[in-house]
């Protein structure tokens, strides 16, 4: 596993402000000073309450929205400054996966069409080597090639979220920014889709910033974790030391919400005044390195 920076996100921030007539504009701050890498071939999680604005990071980190502050680097270069031609090799070299692949795969299109479409946009290959491209890519996700005259309400929810997976793999990126890509899945299905996320990581040595409000998943696929709380990161650790030994009593309160600590370890200390648990504390507490490599704001 490379230790190079692939992605590098830096005091991003987001607000959403709302403009209505006759009164006070309110702001959402979605995001707010959140700095996290993700290096070559490595999982990173970021995991999260709904709301705490984990698909907000990741839209920014997409450019599919621009943040308010901050900066997201790829490859040691800024997105939003990139050039067209630069901006070309980013959309080859990162790619989304989203939670439903069902509006995110054209309806009219057969399987192939969607798996070949990427490769069609970039002008790689002639018609027959995207066919045999095609076929190897559904392959590696696991689908019988002769799918690929299918069109999507004929296959099984897995089996779109696969194709997704497929599509996203054509231009060979190295990066995939998945945002809960197994959430809408029954269990049997999510785990089948999560044998292969491991599979496809270790084969093709991908990275992935893995996004998901839950915390088994994030056990099971990553190897370093930050947990989102009301647009802050409020811990980041790796994941065998964060799961091990928590240092945000918010962590802790997940792990404990999903039955994920061993009960040995013991509870953060919540501050002398019993009142570092709330949001606001985070506000004011800065990121601090607990242990080697073990941020937590408390
Ligand atoms: N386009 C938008 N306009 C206004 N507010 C928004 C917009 N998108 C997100 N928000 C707000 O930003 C905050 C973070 O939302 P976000 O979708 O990033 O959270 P999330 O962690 O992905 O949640 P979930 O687990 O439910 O997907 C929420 O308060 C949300 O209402
Ligand atoms: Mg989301």
């Amino acid at each position: 596993m490379g230790r190079l920076p692939l992605l590098d996100v830096r005091g991003l921030g987001k607000q959403f402000v709302r403009r209505r007539f006759w009164r006070t504009p309110t702001v959402t701050r979605a995001v707010e000073d959140v700095s996290f890498d993700v290096r070559e071939g490595e999982s990173f999680g970021l995991v999260g309450e709904s709301g705490s604005g984990k698909t907000t990071t990741a839209r920014c980190i997409l450019r599919l929205t621009r943040p308010t502050t901050g900066d997201v680097r790829f490859d040691g270069e800024s997105i939003y400054s990139m050039s067209r031609p630069r901006l070309r090799t980013l959309r080859r070299a990162m790619q989304p996966v989203f939670q439903d692949p069902y509006s995110s795969l054209d309806p009219r299109r057969t399987v192939g069409q969607s798996v070949a479409e990427p490769l069609v946009v970039h002008q790689i290959g002639t018609p027959q080597s995207r066919r045999a491209r095609v076929a190897e890519l559904l392959d590696l996700v696991g689908l019988d090639p002769a799918h690929d005259g299918r069109r999507p309400d004929e296959l099984s929810g897995g089996q779109r979220q696969r194709i997704a997976l497929a599509r996203a793999l054509a231009l060979g990126p190295k990066l995939l920014v998945l945002d809960e890509p197994v959430s809408a899945l029954d269990a049997s299905v999510a785990a089948q889709i999560v044998n292969l996320l491991l599979r496809l990581r270790a084969d093709l040595n991908l990275a992935m910033l893995f996004i998901t409000h839950d915390l088994r998943l994030i056990r099971h696929l990553t190897t370093r974790v930050a947990v989102m709380r009301a647009g802050r990161i409020v811990e980041s650790a790796t994941t065998a030391a964060l799961f091990a030994t928590p240092r945000h009593p918010y962590t802790y309160e997940l792990l404990s919400a999903a039955g994920l600590h061993d009960g040995r370890t013991p509870a953060p200390d919540p501050g002398q005044d019993g009142s570092n648990h709330g949001a606001d504390d985070d506000r004011v507490l800065p990121l601090r390195e607990v242990d080697p490599a073990h941020w937590a704001r408390v």
